[in-house]
This record gives structure tokens, C-alpha cells and sequence, in this order.
């Protein structure tokens, strides 16, 4: 998925940073998870893995891909699914993808307010899908949540197809990266008749926990191997540039407002967007929590200056440094043309003095369910 910040580039200098360390199992904590591409690529190493992160469809991608252990089979649903005999031997998923791909749509919450069609009547005209795709967008989502609330689909399968719809719309979205703008003019993307996409499943046996909490909640409660950090860098909060996916999510029927029918956030603010706050709740992280290692992403532009940072950590341990020449995409002053400038990744490495190379406990994941309850 293209997500502001996504490592799926940097998955194997993350893991070289961990191997570094000389931990090879135990407990993985993607504190910041986002599409939840670090979460699965430790999964699939054999760690165990904790992860949370404010947005709700992070939660729904992290409930797919890390919670869950495998494809789901869809056994209740399939014998009630007039499912065509091409698809006979397709996978139970498969089956499932390709009836939500025949629905017809229907006028919902995102063809209302989300497409030229639906808000021609309203103050403000929105353009971020074909009509025709909002309409299916509803559908697919109304059909989900239905057959959950008539118990057809077990958990694991309802989040395995909200998960689908989320990395699906992106690439049916008239957006030139976030929804916190839409193109005045059709993109030839959005013009194609959505679809739900392939989905990827991650198996094994590991109970993995995740949350769809503020990370720093759950710090006092945290005793793991690994603690991964991955905050936003800059001033730029996710949650307005991620609204729509947040709203698809949900399906909450949210009061909107604006140019963009944004969401309101507040309660989805992030500390680590300000440069005062961020190094903060880093120290707080760094002192409070239970880890062997802390590996902190960051970025040389980051709103928290390097000293800063070292400073932070160097006081529980001792910290290393490793920094990953990066090309990226980046707008010049105007903002109307586009060049590409290297940038470093940067990747601290803060062994905790506190505890040794040597775990203090088990995590204590009843208290964390109880909380999230
Ligand atoms: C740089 S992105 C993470 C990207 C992720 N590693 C990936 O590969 O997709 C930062 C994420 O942190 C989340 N976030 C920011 N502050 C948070 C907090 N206090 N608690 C939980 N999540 C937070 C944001 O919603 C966003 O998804």
C-alpha cells in the first residue's frame, strides 16, 4: 500500500539492525505500525509480535496479516453464496473476492459524499472516486458487515475482507498519494472498475496481539525483545491524510466537513508530529518500557534533531547509529515539479542498560487485552 513512511523498502536493513543485536526470536513490537509491512516480515522470522497504531484500518491490516494465522476457510459463508462453477477451484478467499466483485452498488455513505455524482447538490463537490466505484464501495462494505452481524463470518475472516477493501480503494482512488486533496480531473486509475485485489496471508502458530491504541498507553505495560519505533517524522499528522480509508473502515457514517469531508481527529493526534512533544514521548518510551532493544526509524529532515535523539536514548543505554542513503521523490519550492534527492534513513540502536541482554519477564498481554476492553 503507498503509505506515508511505509518501510517495505527498508524491511532488510531493519532486520540486518535486529540481527545486529544478536536477538534471533522472542517478543517484535511495531509500536507505529501503519500497514503493519514490519509486523509481518518479523512474523514471518518467528518472532512473536505486539502492534498497535491510532488509525483504525491499520488496526483492520494488522488484524488480517498479523493476528491471523493463515487463509481463512469461509466455511459458513460458502454454503450459503450462490458462487459460479468457474471458481470451483479457487481458494475459499477467491470465491468470496469474486461475488463481492459482481455486487452491484449501492448509494452509500462514500457515493454521497465521496464522488462528483453523489455531491452535485452539496456545497462541496467531491471527486475521489467514479461514481460507479463509490457505489461499489458501499456495497462491499455494507455486504461485510452484514454477514459478520449474522455470525456468517467468523472474526478472522471479517477483518481478512475489510482488509481486502482497504488495499484494494487505493488504487481506485482520483488522490496523487493522500485524501487530503483530490484530482480535479480523472485519473486513467480511478477510471477502472474496482476490484478487490489478491491478499497475501501470513501463517504460523504464534499468537500474535494487536491494538488499535495510542502506543503510549501501553508503554507502562511492555516487556519485549524488540521495541520497534516507527513515528511520523514531520508536523504532518496521518489521520486527515488517511481519512477516507479510516472512514471506509469504520463505515460509521462520521459528521464531515470541508473541501475534503474530513473527519474530526482529535483524538488521533500523534506526539511524535512536534518537534517538543516527539522528544518527550520518546524519553517516555525509552524509560518506561521493557525491552532489550530499542531500534527507533527516523529520518535526517525528522522534526527531532539527531543530538537530541542521541541524547534521549544515551540515557538508558548505549545507542548506535545507522544511516541508509535513501533516493526519494521530492517536490521542489514550488511544488510543481518533482526531482529526486537522497535523504537518510537512519536507524538507532539503543541497548537497554537497564535490563542487560537478558529479558526481564513475560509480556504481559492479559493486562494489555483487559485494558483494550
Ligand atoms: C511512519 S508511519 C509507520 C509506517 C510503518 N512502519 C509501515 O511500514 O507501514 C507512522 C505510523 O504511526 C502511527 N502513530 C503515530 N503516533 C502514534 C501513537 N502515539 N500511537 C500509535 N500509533 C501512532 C501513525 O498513525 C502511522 O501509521
Amino acid at each position: 500500500m503507498r503509505f506515508i513512511g511505509n518501510k517495505e523498502k527498508l524491511l532488510d536493513r531493519i532486520y540486518q539492525a535486529v540481527t545486529s543485536t544478536g536477538v534471533k526470536d522472542g517478543v517484535f513490537c511495531d509500536f507505529f505500525s501503519g500497514t503493519s509491512n514490519v509486523g509481518r516480515f518479523f512474523k514471518e522470522k518467528g518472532f512473536e509480535i505486539v502492534s498497535s497504531d491510532l488509525l483504525y484500518f491499520s488496526y483492520v491490516l494488522q488484524k488480517a496479516y498479523i493476528e491471523n494465522n493463515g487463509e481463512p476457510e469461509f466455511k459458513k459463508l460458502l454454503k450459503t453464496l450462490d458462487v459460479s462453477s468457474n471458481i470451483l477451484f479457487a481458494s475459499p478467499f477467491d470465491s468470496v473476492r469474486s461475488y463481492l466483485n459482481e455486487l452491484k452498488g449501492v448509494k452509500g455513505f462514500i457515493y454521497k459524499n465521496y464522488t462528483d455524482e453523489g455531491t452535485k447538490d452539496q456545497e462541496h463537490k467531491r471527486k475521489f472516486f467514479l461514481p460507479e466505484n463509490g457505489k461499489k464501495i458501499d456495497a462491499i462494505r455494507l455486504l461485510i458487515e452484514e454477514w459478520w452481524k449474522e455470525k456468517l463470518i467468523n472474526e478472522n475472516e471479517y477483518f481478512v475482507l475489510l482488509a481486502s477493501l482497504i488495499e484494494s480503494v487505493p488504487f481506485y482512488a482520483n488522490i496523487s498519494g493522500v485524501y487530503a486533496a483530490f484530482l480535479k480531473e480523472y485519473d486513467p486509475r480511478a477510471l477502472k472498475p474496482l476490484q478487490i485485489k489478491e491478499m497475501s496471508f501470513y501463517s504460523g502458530d504464534k499468537e500474535h496481539t494487536v491494538f488499535n491504541r495510542n502506543s503510549m498507553d501501553l508503554v507502562e505495560d511492555l516487556d519485549v525483545d524488540i521495541l520497534y519505533m516507527d513515528p511520523p517524522y514531520n508536523h504532518r499528522q496521518y489521520a486527515p491524510n488517511y481519512h477516507l480509508l479510516e472512514t471506509i473502515a469504520r463505515y460509521d457514517s462520521p459528521a464531515i466537513k470541508g473541501v475534503t469531508g474530513m473527519r474530526d481527529y482529535k483524538n488521533q493526534k500523534s506526539d511524535f508530529c512536534n518537534k517538543n512533544t516527539a522528544l518527550l514521548a520518546l524519553d517516555k518510551v525509552a524509560k518506561t518500557a521493557k525491552y532489550r532493544y530499542l531500534i527507533l526509524s527516523y529520518n535526517s529532515e525528522g522534526a527531532m534533531p539527531e543530538k537530541d535523539i542521541i541524547a534521549t536514548l544515551e540515557k538508558y543505554g548505549r545507542v548506535t547509529l545507522q544511516n541508509i542513503d535513501y533516493l526519494r521523490f521530492k517536490s521542489n519550492s514550488n511544488g510543481d515539479s518533482k526531482h529526486m534527492k537522497t535523504i537518510q534513513e537512519q536507524l538507532y540502536i539503543l541497548e537497554n542498560s537497564q535490563v542487560g541482554n537478558k529479558r526481564v519477564g513475560k509480556l504481559k498481554k492479559k493486562d494489555l487485552a483487559l485494558q483494550e476492553a
